[in-house]
């Protein structure tokens, strides 16, 4: 008998993390959450699994006050499990970060202030990066120049399809963001702040926040938290 609900067998494996929010020195998050502990049980765990992982995302607020250290600790930590799971790492920017340590130290380039754009790709499966950061500021944006070199990225197709790792959501939200209409650090849990509804620091991302109902209607984002359920 056929499994008509069964999806085909993944051909590609993409781990999605996000806000690390590492500190120079593993120094405590807010004074008493370890940042490195549970991420490198994760990964520890992940390569346990034996799942062919292609990647690792990590998109965004990697490091909580874009210190250098805290991107030197990073990448000395996930490297060697990404090694044993035969997988990229693909840094992406947040509102935390700071683009020339990132660029530095993850990207192992030059020291610049310029948007960390940057493709990828797993066989046929493309992952683009985009830097939503502003720098200075708390909210998202692209600037015309990124979704023009985007635009130009996604002329060349993808046989397996291509996904878009950002730190802020690209689509609305209903949540209110200090008056602005953009994408903005209500996105943001991490930071734990009573304006977007986060009860604290248990909170990481809106993937674990947040449920987007996309079928609402054409261009209404309804959304609701997890938390309720
Ligand atoms: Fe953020």
């Amino acid at each position: 008998m056929s499994a008509f609900s069964q999806h085909p067998e993944a051909e590609h494996i993409v781990v999605h993390i996000s806000d690390t929010h590492l500190l120079a020195g593993n120094a405590k998050l807010f004074g008493s959450i370890d940042s490195e502990g549970p991420l490198a049980l994760l990964l520890e765990r992940l390569v346990a699994s034996g799942l062919p992982v292609d990647a690792l995302v990590f998109t965004g607020d990697l490091a909580d006050r874009g210190e250098e250290d805290a991107y030197v600790r990073l990448r000395s930590l996930v490297e060697p499990w990404a090694k044993k799971l035969g997988a990229q790492v693909l840094w992406v920017m947040g509102n935390h970060d700071d683009r020339e340590p990132f660029s530095s130290v993850l990207m192992g380039a030059p020291a610049t202030t310029a948007p960390q754009d940057a493709v990828y790709w797993a066989g046929g499966l493309r992952i683009i990066v985009l830097d939503s950061s502003v720098p200075g500021f708390h909210h998202g944006e692209l600037t015309k120049d990124q979704l023009a070199w985007l635009a130009s990225e996604l002329d060349t197709p993808a046989n397996k399809g291509t996904l878009l790792a950002l730190h802020h959501p690209p689509i609305p939200t209903p949540i209110r963001v200090d008056g602005a209409d953009r994408a903005g650090e209500s996105s943001c849990p991490g930071r734990g702040d009573s304006r977007n509804g986060c009860p604290g620091n248990s909170c990481r991302t809106p993937a674990l926040l947040y449920v987007f109902d996309l079928c609402r209607s054409a261009n209404f984002c309804r959304g609701c938290s997890v938390l309720q359920h």
